[in-house]
């Protein structure tokens, strides 16, 4: 099961209304959505949303018998596309990152903890396995991907490593890839395999995500009503830079995707109280929410053109 990071934080920064219409665009196995489904009355609706299959099935056998719930399969980054968004939203949720059970699943190829295909697709059917980009790549690109994701200073001893394990065989599993790492840089901290910032960058390469949260940040602020509330968790500094950044009103637009929003309209969101953490009490009982940091920002009320 997935145990639901800062729960009673997120419902009071949504400020969740009976009536109003909320998204969850990372339903996981529904933690967040079972709360927030707690406190909504016959006319609330709550939006689903999960780019993983595996999720949309647990939403639509848990869920899809509610008359107030809707559930999709899709990246969140195109919430917009959905017609259930159009009406405007009073809250939307994005708790990053991957769950328990994708990463307790060794078939899944996100932990080297277990030796499994080396997958790391949050959705099977889209895009590229970590298998074949490593297969594809070449070793200045394997370098950039450790050295932006996973912030590892060793990228380039790594990428090479790979590239001349594969002219042998194949790097296919997860237990290969930890090995190579391993191989490659040794044992340099005490409580952390060598191959964790390499599972984490191809991870995070593998699944755009990065690209979906600079897509997803205007999406959410364009389909909150004025006075609704967006909530981030992020788990790495990476995620909540960009969150920091965008509602702030520092990067609107990214500024190698379109162009940036008219200075005049300032950000679409304000702040709500400072970013909040877990406290030790919920680390000690969920170990994985210790990186975690919620931001709550709210949709500004839009002013009247003055004319
Ligand atoms: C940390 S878990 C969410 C857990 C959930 N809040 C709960 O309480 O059960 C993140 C979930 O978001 C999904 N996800 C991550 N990035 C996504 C994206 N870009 N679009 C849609 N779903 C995404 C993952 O597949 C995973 O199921």
């Amino acid at each position: 099961m997935h145990i639901p990071v800062m729960r009673e934080a997120v419902l009071a920064g949504l400020a969740v209304r009976p009536d109003g219409r909320y998204l969850d665009g990372t339903f996981g196995r529904g933690g967040h959505a079972r709360a927030i489904l707690e406190r909504l009355g016959a006319r609330g609706r709550l939006l689903l949303m999960d780019r993983d299959p595996a999720a949309v099935a647990y939403a639509l056998r848990e869920f899809a018998g509610d008359p107030r719930v809707a559930v999709r399969h899709a990246n969140f980054a195109e919430l917009a596309e959905w017609e259930e968004v159009r009406p405007g939203l009073d809250g939307v949720l994005l708790d990053l990152g991957v769950s328990s059970p994708q990463l307790d699943d060794p078939r899944r190829g996100f932990s080297f903890l277990a030796d499994a295909p080396l997958d790391m697709r949050m959705d099977p059917a889209a895009g590229e396995s970590a298998a074949d980009f490593l297969a594809r790549a070449d070793e200045r690109e394997i370098a950039g991907v450790l050295w932006r994701y996973g912030e590892e200073r060793l990228s380039r001893r790594i990428a090479r490593a790979i590239v001349t394990r594969r002219t042998e065989s194949p790097i296919r599993t997860t237990g290969e890839l930890a090995e190579l790492v391993e191989r490659a840089i040794g044992r340099r901290e005490r409580n952390k395999h060598p191959a964790t910032r390499t599972f984490q960058a191809f991870r995070i390469h593998v699944n755009d995500e990065l690209g979906s949260l600079e897509r997803a940040l205007p999406a959410a602020a364009a389909a909150l009503k004025p006075g609704g509330r967006l909530a981030v968790i992020s788990f790495h500094s990476l995620e909540d830079r960009i969150v920091k950044r965008f509602i702030r009103g520092d990067a609107a637009a990214p500024a190698h995707r379109g162009l940036p929003t008219p200075v005049e309209a300032g950000p679409p969101l304000r702040a709500i109280g400072r970013p909040q953490r877990p406290d030790e009490a919920e680390i000690a009982c969920n170990p994985r929410a210790r990186s975690a940091v919620l931001r709550i920002a709210e949709k500004r009320e839009t002013e009247a053109p003055a004319c």
